[in-house]
């Protein structure tokens, strides 16, 4: 297989003090600027393609198979788990899981404690049949993702603990603050909390929300065991920012082949920045 789960990566981070970035894929061009830079730069990485986007990307199976031509036309090298961001149903999991992701994030932090066990529960134990890893959600991350807008609602450790165990999770968000989209105002994380539940579980933990913290805020949840580290709103706003740049500067230029590798360009510097505050450039 040419992905692998989240335990081949993020072990490693927790030992060594860095976290590996997930990226998410919101078209073609995110998809080859992250390729190109694992491959210059040599380094891990989780793509990630929230569910929600999936139909409009072409389906499971389109998405895995296009991520196998770019890996093999980059000939990347170093590990790459492709993973399901915000998987809302067990069915979808499964269908991730059935295309060859190597990872599945299933977001049970809608529905009841209770349903939230049992669904993750089941996803586990279909994904760990096949080599799968499964991220769970507790609490919910606040802010706005793909036009839906929701509240912060903050993880409870003892029940953080209670789902990790009873559902056999490989990773956990647990929800602390911190926002998917843009920060309106200064971002609060719940560091005494974060230290709570790192000190009672016994795995990676994830940071989703991760566009406009700071460097000091990434760095002190890395310490407190967030090893996997969410980015996709940054990636856009480079890649927006680049394009706006392009048509309100040049507005007589419309060759793609002149505009698109500007985008690219917006995206790639993005992630180097990114891996920089994950501690994997020094
Ligand atoms: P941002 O919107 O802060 O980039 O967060 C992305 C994320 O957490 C995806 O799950």
């Amino acid at each position: 297989m040419r992905y692998v789960s989240l335990n081949e990566v993020l072990y490693d981070a927790l030992e060594q003090g860095y976290a590996v970035p997930q990226f998410n894929i919101n078209g073609y061009i995110w998809l080859e600027a992250i390729m190109e830079s694992v491959k210059e730069l040599n380094l891990p990485v989780i793509i990630g393609v929230t569910d929600r986007n999936v139909e409009r990307l072409g389906g499971y199976q389109f998405i895995k198979d296009l991520v196998d031509l770019l890996y093999d036309r980059y000939d990347v090298q170093t590990p790459v788990v492709l993973h399901l961001d915000h998987g809302q149903t067990i069915d979808n999991c499964k269908a991730a899981i059935d295309a060859g992701f190597s990872s599945v994030m299933y977001d049970g932090s809608h529905e009841s404690f209770e349903t939230n066990v049992q669904n993750s529960k089941a996803v586990v134990e279909y994904a760990h049949q096949h080599g799968v890893s499964v991220e769970g959600e507790i609490g919910g991350i606040g802010g706005i993702e793909d036009g839906m807008v929701g509240g912060i609602e903050f993880a409870d450790p003892e029940e953080s603990q209670a789902l990790v165990e009873q559902a056999e999770l490989d990773a956990l968000a647990p929800a602390l603050g911190s926002v998917h989209g843009e920060y309106q105002g200064a971002p609060d994380l719940q560091f005494a909390t974060m230290k709570k539940i790192q000190d009672m579980l016994n795995i990676p933990l994830v940071l989703h929300g991760a566009s406009g913290l700071s460097k000091e805020d990434i760095r002190k949840a890395i310490s407190y065991g967030h090893v996997k580290i969410n980015f996709n709103t940054e990636l856009n706003i480079a890649w927006s920012r680049a394009l706006q740049d392009v048509f309100v500067n040049h507005p007589s230029i419309y060759d793609p082949s002149t505009i698109l590798p500007v985008a690219k360009l917006g995206i790639k510097t993005m992630i180097e920045k990114k891996y920089r505050l994950c501690n994997l450039i020094k």
